[in-house]
């Protein structure tokens, strides 16, 4: 008797949990998805190896011998500034910090980046973006990749369209002519 009544309780009770909603149910909210925007860059950067103030230094690997500034294994420091134009003395708008590691055994140049362009004027002041790249040196036009970013550029990826705009193959002087273009937040 007592086990009868037991059994019935718990039938009872399951038929208690079975959820209301058995019907056929619709809902809908509002979706408000990010508008992400697209914004073009174009600046040059500056990386000095050479002189008494260098924005690019030596931290790791091979000696550089003449005519090979930076051979493989080699690993630079870097706080390059960037400016508007070609020239040094034109606008500095920010610079790009981090390192570069000489990749390639082969006979052609060839640098992993992995650096942080910051703004420090304008509208994108505060802000930078962040690339990780290998950049094939001996390619006149080549292209980098842009991985995220931070400030106005969260979220960003993209690629950057660089040209050397000089080089000085003996002490390794440059300056690159950067075309970005970025999508974000
Ligand atoms: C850029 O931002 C910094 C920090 O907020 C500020 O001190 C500086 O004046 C700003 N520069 C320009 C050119 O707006
Ligand atoms: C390249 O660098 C070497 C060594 O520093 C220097 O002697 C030469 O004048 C430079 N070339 C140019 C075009 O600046």
């Amino acid at each position: 008797m007592e086990k009868i009544f037991f059994v019935a309780s718990i039938l009872i009770l399951s038929i208690w949990a079975i959820p209301v909603h058995s019907n056929y149910y619709s809902k809908s909210i509002p979706y408000d998805p990010i508008q992400l925007k697209k914004t073009h860059l174009h600046f040059y950067l500056h990386d000095i190896l050479s002189g008494k103030n260098p924005t690019a230094v030596q931290i790791s690997g091979p000696k550089p011998t003449p005519n090979n500034p930076t051979p493989f294994g080699s690993i630079f420091a870097l706080d390059d500034p960037i400016t508007e134009g070609p020239e040094l003395s034109s606008k500095v708008i920010g610079n790009a910090q981090g390192t570069y590691l000489s990749s390639n055994q082969g006979k052609d140049l060839n640098l992993v980046l992995s650096i942080d362009i910051g703004f420090t004027a304008g509208k994108f002041n505060g802000s930078s973006i962040s690339v990780f790249s290998r950049n094939p040196v001996t390619e006149k036009h080549r292209e980098i990749a842009i991985v995220g970013g931070r400030g106005r550029f969260r979220y960003a990826r993209g690629f950057i369209a660089v040209n050397t705009y000089y080089l000085n193959t003996t002490n390794g002087d440059a300056v690159l002519e950067y075309n970005a273009e970025i999508i974000h937040h």
